[in-house]
């Protein structure tokens, strides 16, 4: 279940919240300590066509209006006797707050500091208190091995539990508590109306994460990065998930430091497939038993799958897609390619290009880092101007100049385009960069950053499912979100 939380203070603006709440939620809270006049609640609980929590959080407990113990009880049994048809009371006053006969009580804990060592001791004392009919406890997450503990308490519990992280590590515990049996998970109406740390929208948990169709046998993958907030992976990919009824979920993993641990631990899930990205491709190698060998040649991996027998087995699905897209435009044997750039980009298409026979040109801002990658990959650094004196069948710019904000630039001069060369950028903001509208002025052929981004969490998807990916669908989840 959603539980969207109230964050209004009036009357009137509780009322409009509720109704448009009443859509989207299947319960709503109702925060006593935000409303200017908690008699209000009587006429709200009654405007409400789904399930009410009522409750009054103490100031350091994330509430917003401080008030005597005493009377803050008060005013829950005031609420109760209007007709909530839960109660949140927290563990050290349930003691104080009377059985109810038509109300059930959620006895709860809260942690806005951190993780606390004895979790499931708390946890613990709160399902045996004799007032509790669900417990709850809302902790932040310190790092993101916490939320493992969290999905152990909810599948081990024998009382329904709420248990959620808070803070960004905290998001997956919210998104997946379905998949361990969590009674339910909180979620905003609005962006900027959440009342703790981490909520997403209950929009984006049923559109972007397809909350209504998790349940205990829902297969986990997600992305590996820092930071994992704008990445368009869980996008495309729940969007293919659903669009194929695959019963997976698709999260953000945000691993700070060096991935290893975390996905040794989150083994015990299991994650059956990985996206890895900025700044784990290397890293990432560590864990696993085995990497194809262009992935090996390039030293980055983004893309791992779990094997039925538990291993993982790493790929370069980056090296895959750009090269799958140029071939799809031109042969590449004995072509001249320009590569701009000599970063992590640039090496997995120049290892692409180099088992394509190509000749491989490497221009870049540190000449040093493109005579380092040439040697590698038995290509040619060149300086700027040496660029302009040759004639180039595929132009990659694997740098992010032209990206927005700075779209006026361009890494490769309009003059040098040749009639039918492919031009290829790997940014996707804007869809158009002026290096590609200048090729396309020029009759050549381009790829955009989009289609190599798809391209590549297609062969992902294929890699992890076995089945064909929905490229259209993915392509315009993606195109939507850039729009917005
Ligand atoms: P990625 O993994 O996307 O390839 P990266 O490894 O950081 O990212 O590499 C970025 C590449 O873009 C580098 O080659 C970088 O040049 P330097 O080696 O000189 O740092 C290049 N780059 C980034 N910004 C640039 C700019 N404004 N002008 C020219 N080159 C740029």
């Amino acid at each position: 279940m959603i539980c969207i939380p109230l964050t209004t203070k009036t009357e009137t603006d509780s009322l409009a919240a509720i109704d448009a709440a009443n859509k989207h939620a299947d319960i709503i809270e109702i925060r006593l300590d935000y409303l200017d006049d908690p008699n209000c609640a009587q006429k709200l609980i009654k405007h409400s066509t789904v399930p009410i929590i009522a409750t009054w959080r103490k100031i350091e407990d994330g509430g917003c209006n401080d008030c005597n113990d005493n009377i803050r009880l008060q005013w829950l049994q005031k609420a109760a006797n209007w007709g909530a048809n839960y109660i949140d009371v927290e563990l050290e006053y349930a003691d104080e707050f009377p059985p109810q006969s038509n109300t059930k009580i959620i006895v709860s804990h809260h942690d806005f500091k951190g993780f606390p060592n004895d979790f499931e001791t708390i946890l613990e004392n709160i399902r045996k208190h004799p007032l509790c009919d669900i417990a709850k406890i809302a902790v932040k997450i310190d790092k993101i091995q916490d939320n493992l503990r969290i999905f152990q308490a909810l599948k081990t519990s024998k009382k329904e539990t709420i248990a959620l992280g808070m803070g960004e590590l905290g998001l997956i515990s919210r998104i997946a508590t379905k998949k361990f049996g969590g009674y339910l998970t909180f979620a905003s109406l609005t962006k900027g109306t959440e009342s703790a740390p981490g909520q997403i929208t209950a929009s984006e948990l049923r559109n972007r994460f397809r909350y209504d169709k998790i349940n205990t046998d829902t297969k986990i993958y997600g992305i590996i990065a820092n930071p994992v907030g704008h990445s368009m992976s869980p996008d495309i990919h729940n969007a293919a998930f659903d669009k194929l009824n695959l019963n997976c979920l698709y999260l953000p993993f945000k691993v700070d430091g060096e991935p290893n641990a975390f996905i040794e631990d989150f083994k015990q899930i299991p994650v059956y497939g990985y996206s890895v990205t900025i700044p784990h491709k290397e890293s990432v190698q560590k864990s696993l038993s085995q990497i194809e060998p262009l992935a090996q040649q390039i030293g980055a991996v983004n893309t791992i799958v779990m094997q039925k027998n538990n291993e993982l087995h790493g790929y370069n699905s980056d090296c895959w897609a750009a090269i799958n897209a140029v071939e799809n435009k031109i042969n590449l044997t004995d072509k001249n390619c320009l590569i701009i750039g000599a970063g992590g980009a640039a090496r997995a298409i120049a290892f692409g290009l180099q088992s394509r026979q190509a000749n491989i040109s490497i221009c870049n801002r540190t000449f040093e880092k493109a005579q380092n990658l040439a040697k590698e990959c038995n290509g040619l650094a060149i300086t700027q101007a040496e660029v302009q004196s040759i004639k180039w069948d595929v132009i990659l710019n694997t740098t992010s100049v032209g990206m927005s904000p700075n779209t006026d630039e361009t890494p490769f001069d309009k003059n040098g385009f040749t009639p039918n060369c492919v031009v290829f950028d790997a940014i996707y903001n804007p869809l158009e960069t002026k290096l590609l509208k200048e090729a396309n002025s020029k009759q050549a052929k381009t790829i955009n950053g989009v289609e190599m981004f798809i391209a590549q969490g297609a062969r992902q998807f294929e890699l992890w499912t076995g089945a064909k990916a929905p490229k259209d669908i993915m392509q315009n989840v993606m195109l939507a979100k850039l729009k917005n």
